[in-house]
């Protein structure tokens, strides 16, 4: 039988490290992580993101929240794409984990991003599953370089890029709410620098890298799109 993961091998990623799971961000999972989302991510005052999706009104967000990751893998292509996984400690879902990547045959380079449910927060938990997908993109993707940013005023984001390892590389204005800009720090991440959490048990590794052009796959074309 055709799995959904042989159509789309995103799908059949699994990343342990201990009590830590990065899985796959399939519609089951969407409704617990809306739950999450709507009992808090940040302070209200606060906004960590620079779309301010966690600002939309509360009946808005389930939708919102399910468009988006439909448009990631609609939009999935080997020149943009972004790997999203929901986290799980200790068997509950706690947030999400991301890496976006443009041109990743030819800069070996991506941006992490991340998100737990407020009550999560602080325990260690951002630390280490910020430390799994940077193994997971060096070690099986054979990344050369990873990169971070967050706004100055998210000690918590700005921590976790140190601890793991991340060096300071500049600091950039972006707009967040509307009509309302703020100073990013960004950071660089490189094989040498990074200190790394437990070691990964990864499941469907080689499917995703033949699916993002690393082992050459005649079956798939450039830019796939055309049924
Ligand atoms: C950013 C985030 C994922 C970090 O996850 P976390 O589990 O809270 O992080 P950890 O517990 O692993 O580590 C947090 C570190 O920040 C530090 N920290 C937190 N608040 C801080 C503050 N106000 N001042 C200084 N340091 C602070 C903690 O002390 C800890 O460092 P330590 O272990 O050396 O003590 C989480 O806080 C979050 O989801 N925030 C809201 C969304 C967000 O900001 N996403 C990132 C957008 S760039």
């Amino acid at each position: 039988m055709t799995l959904l993961a042989d159509a789309f091998p995103p799908f059949g990623l699994r990343i342990e490290a201990g009590p830590l799971v990065l899985r796959p961000i399939t519609d089951e999972v969407l409704p617990e992580l809306i739950s999450l989302a709507q009992s808090g991510i940040h302070a209200p005052e606060l906004m960590p993101f620079y779309v301010p999706w966690t600002d939309a009104p509360a009946a808005e967000l389930p939708l919102n929240y399910v468009q988006y990751h439909w448009g990631l893998r609609a939009a999935w292509r080997r020149e943009h794409w972004n790997l999203e996984f929901a986290v799980e400690w200790d068997g509950r879902v706690v947030g999400c984990q991301g890496f976006f990547s443009e041109h990743y045959l030819v800069t070996r380079s991506g941006e992490t991003g991340s998100w737990l449910g407020q009550q999560y927060h602080g325990r260690g938990i951002g630390t280490a599953m910020r430390r799994a997908i940077c193994a997971f993109v060096f070690d099986d993707l054979d990344a050369d370089q990873i990169v971070s940013a967050a706004f100055t005023d998210n000690p918590a984001s700005n921590a976790v890029s140190r601890k793991v390892g991340y060096l300071p590389n500049g600091v950039v204005r972006k707009t967040r709410r509307p009509e309302e800009w703020h100073d990013t720090q960004q950071w660089l991440l490189t094989p040498e620098s990074f200190v790394r959490g437990p070691e990964l048990t990864v499941t469907g590794a080689e499917a995703f890298r033949t699916f993002i052009g690393l082992d050459s796959s005649p079956a798939l074309p450039e830019e796939p799109g055309g049924v």
